[in-house]
């Protein structure tokens, strides 16, 4: 399957780790130019993209972080500084916050951090895709993949702030399937599950046992299993699929906070 990635230029967020590195290396295998942000970690995205390059792409490491809005237009400047407009979006990049089942109960969460969480993981993927879409628009080309959580539909007991601002990425997508696909542009939401990364969760053993039995395929997806449907999603082999939430494997296991 042809993807048409060879020298496309990508733009993963929150490539530093986890699901967005391995993210970032898939393109490269692909032959993409691949720009991957990190926040604290520049380390990790040099190493990152070490990788990138063995896997036979070329890569940049940009530093972002969603919490300060005006590190976006930067990030997104020095890739195309680079190598021309961004091809490619993966919004991949997350502030956490509180995020663990019955850690708070919902009216003891701050409005601050109600402020904190949308202001980051909306507003700030909302100014990221704004600075792509010109570029997108003017070459008739761009795919974009935003990464949400089964928490968004699902629901979980607890604070509310993580999963409320990725159901708005779910709106933010359908929105703009119907406003850029005219003009080539395709975009989906990739519905992650429970996924095992090099990262270290506060998530028992017992509770990761519990999810993948109730899977399909009685296992969690793994980083690079993501990886592997967010780039077709964000390829030229995806022609026409646009404005769809995607939900992987792991995702199939529903309540998992039970
Ligand atoms: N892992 C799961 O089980 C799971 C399940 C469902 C959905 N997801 C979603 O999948 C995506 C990746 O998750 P992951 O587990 O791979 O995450 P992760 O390993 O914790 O990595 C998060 C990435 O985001 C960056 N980041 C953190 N705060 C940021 C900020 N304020 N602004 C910009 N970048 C920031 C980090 O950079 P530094 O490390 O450099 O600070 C890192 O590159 C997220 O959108 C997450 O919500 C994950």
């Amino acid at each position: 399957m042809d993807t048409g990635l060879t020298n496309k230029v990508v733009l993963v967020t929150g490539g530093s780790s986890g699901i967005g590195a391995a993210t970032a290396v898939a393109y490269g295998a692909a032959g993409a130019r691949v720009a991957l942000t990190y926040r604290s970690g520049p380390d990790r995205a040099r190493q990152v993209a070490e990788r990138v390059e063995q896997a036979g792409g070329e890569a940049l490491a940009v530093p972002l972080d969603l919490e300060r809005h005006e590190t976006i237009e930067p990030a997104v400047a020095a890739v195309t500084e680079r190598w021309g407009d961004v091809d490619v979006l993966i919004g991949n990049a997350v502030r956490w916050g509180t995020i663990m089942p019955n850690s708070i109960p919902f009216e003891e969460v701050p409005a601050e951090e109600w402020t904190a969480g949308l202001h980051a993981n909306v507003v700030g993927n909302a100014l990221l895709v704004k600075a792509v879409l010109p570029g997108m628009r003017a070459n008739g080309f761009g795919r974009i993949v935003l990464i949400s959580s089964g928490v968004a539909e699902e629901g979980v007991p607890g604070p509310g702030v993580y999963g409320t601002a990725k159901m708005a990425l779910h709106g933010m997508a359908r929105a703009l399937a119907w406003d850029a696909g005219r003009d080539g542009i395709l975009v989906n939401v990739v519905a992650a599950g429970l996924t095992l990364t090099e990262r270290e969760r506060p998530v028992s053993q017992e509770m990761l046992d519990s999810v993948a039995a109730r899977t399909p395929t009685r296992r969690l997806s793994t980083a690079e299993d993501t990886a592997g449907l967010i780039l077709y999603l964000g390829s030229g082999a995806n022609r026409n699929l646009t404005g769809e939430i995607v939900r992987d494997g792991s995702n199939a296991a529903r309540s998992a906070h039970l």
